[in-house]
């Protein structure tokens, strides 16, 4: 018989699919599976202490569903669950949730791990699909309905001989996706039957998995919707998702499938998992955050959950992972970079433009709501414009450069960025800066600048200039209706080119007395153009006459 290898695979009649238009308006109930699916597909599992520890990091972002093993598995496990009831280490909102198979021993085993929890959910699966029950299990519908309902049963009778504990079940037909859906919704709801308390208050948890990642996201969506639509006690349930990345879309699966009516999200911290991984949560949280819905996590510390999860798991993140990437804020290209460097400082503009407190070029959140730091967004190599160069300067150094010198100064960057042939830091990026603008080599060496005013009309100034011109002490004096004109018509008796003061800027940095004044003076020189000079001092005058030193020093340089 001749069949294609592969096949696109068929959705299920639903023509008129709601989804499509819904939104997600409120949060999904997170649940974290790191510690059991993240877990049991790490190279090098965690050892009990790193589980701990990984525990007390999920409890302090805020997660209230936490996956912590599958106690019936190995000692180890077993043990894991029993040290954090028996040392109260479990706040008393959380739900600790162990995985079982529906197998009476192992059943057994993983109710007496929960003995003594405030709160539990008892997490049990079985895969009604063709592909598991003909070459795996070898077993027929009514068989598989009737070990998923004795162990429902099995574990309600259990939970029954725990009163001092709130214990919840939670059910997963495994292999959702590549199952007939009427077949999945008979099993649940024989299993609902079964479990027997399923109430709107305390309700049942159908977790549908993707457990491979076989269909296309919208397939999934139209599932859960079919699945919430046809449960017969839908309020009496918790629509959960879990969803695996076999094919990179499990985080638009789980978005759609939110718009679909599920109520809770199944998935790992920077989605480790099985083979691609789980949904990624970071992502799905954080998305959500970014659209205004109050999530219930708190990543404002994500280099710090990142640090732990990286530490603990062994597990490098991704330069580009969204939101917890070296790079997922940071511009290289010089276009990216001056989008940015105009957007942030046009940010109080945006409220009455965009209604929305956050709209910056390429950059979709705050990156300081992940507790990024700024300064990190914008790296300089080669490819790097002037308004990043810029950026960077204001951001490390305070140093704000005038507009029109930015061109310039971001030559100099780029030639110094190709010479070393890689991503150049800010200290670099200010050594260019000072080397080129502030202290140039050249002629000339500002001595001392003596302005004093007139004795009739303080605005009049006689000023006396001492310089060295090639290394040779001049003093020269003039006069002008102002520190700076009187500068200029002295050292004009000595420069060996005739140039024009432009209007320049001024700024201060620091504060107190340590502030320090700096001036960035245009000289133009005719037919040659404009020339930019830097001074700093803890004088603005002084400052403004070290720029025009520094301007000239740049001319003769050309
Ligand atoms: O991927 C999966 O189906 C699972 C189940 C055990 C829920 O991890
Ligand atoms: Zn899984």
């Amino acid at each position: 018989m001749s069949v294609p290898k592969y096949k696109i695979p068929e959705m299920i009649d639903l023509p008129d699919r709601q989804w499509p238009s819904k939104s997600i308006t409120k949060s999904p109930i997170w649940c974290s599976v790191d510690m059991r699916d993240g877990n049991q597909a790490l190279p090098d599992p965690m050892d009990p202490d790193q589980k701990l520890e990984y525990f007390k990091m999920l409890c302090d972002v805020g997660f209230k569903h936490i996956e912590i093993g599958f106690p019936s598995a190995s000692q180890d496990e077993f043990d894991f669950f029993r040290r954090l009831i028996e040392n109260d280490l479990i706040p008393d909102d959380v739900f600790i949730m162990g995985l079982t198979q529906s197998r009476p021993h192992l059943i057994e085993r993983t109710m007496e791990a929960f003995r003594g929890c405030t709160r539990g959910i008892v997490h049990a699966y079985i895969a009604p699909s063709d592909l598991h029950m003909k070459q795996v299990f070898g077993m027929e519908r009514e068989q598989l309905v009737a070990t998923a309902v004795a162990a429902t049963r099995q574990i309600r009778e259990l939970a029954d001989q725990m009163p001092e504990s709130d214990i919840r079940y939670e059910f997963s037909p495994e292999e959702y996706t590549d199952t007939d859906p009427d077949f999945s919704l008979e099993l649940c709801e024989a299993v609902f039957e079964a479990w027997g308390k399923g109430t709107p208050e305390k309700p049942v948890i159908m977790n549908l998995p993707a457990t491979v990642e076989r269909r296309p996201p919208n397939h999934y969506a139209d599932m859960i919707e079919y699945f919430c639509r046809n449960f017969s006690q839908r309020d009496s349930i918790l629509v959960s998702l879990h969803s695996h990345n076999d094919q990179g879309m499990a985080v638009a699966a789980t978005e759609l499938s939110l718009m679909a009516g599920a109520d809770r999200v199944e998935g790992t911290l920077f989605g480790h998992g099985e083979r691609t991984g789980n949904v990624d949560l970071v992502t799905c949280i954080n998305n959500l955050y970014s659209r205004g819905i109050d999530t219930g996590i708190d990543f404002s510390d994500l280099a710090g959950v990142a640090e732990t999860v990286e530490r603990l798991t062994g597990m490098p993140i991704y330069y580009r992972q969204p939101y917890a990437g070296e790079y997922a804020f940071t511009a290289f290209s010089g276009s990216h970079q001056d989008a940015i460097n105009k957007g942030m400082h046009k940010l109080g503009e945006a409220p009455e433009r965009f209604g929305m407190g956050w709209k910056v070029p390429y950059l979709h959140v705050d990156p300081s709501d992940l507790g990024r730091r700024f300064e990190r967004l914008i790296r300089i190599n080669s490819q790097s414009g002037k308004g990043g160069i810029a950026w960077v300067l204001e951001q490390d150094y305070g140093i704000e450069i005038p507009k029109a010198m930015q061109p310039e100064l971001g030559r100099y960057v780029q030639v110094y960025s190709e010479s070393v042939g890689r991503e150049i830091g800010s200290n670099e990026v200010h050594t260019v800066f000072q080397n080129e603008f502030v202290a140039p080599k050249g002629p000339y060496e500002l001595v001392r600048y003596w302005p004093r005013p007139d004795e009739n009309d303080p605005t009049f100034i006689h000023g006396e200039v001492k310089v060295m011109v090639n290394g040779e002490d001049k003093t020269v004096s003039a006069d002008g209706n102002g520190p700076i004109s009187a500068f200029v018509n002295a050292i004009k008796q000595v420069a060996e080119v005739d140039f024009k003061v432009h209007d320049y800027h001024e700024q201060s940095i620091g504060d107190g007395a340590d502030a320090q004044a700096m001036a960035y003076v245009p000289l133009e020189v005719p037919g040659q153009g404009v020339f930019f000079g830097v001074g700093a001092d803890s004088n603005i005058d002084q400052a403004a006459v070290r720029a025009i030193v520094a301007g000239l020093n740049r001319i003769a340089k050309k």
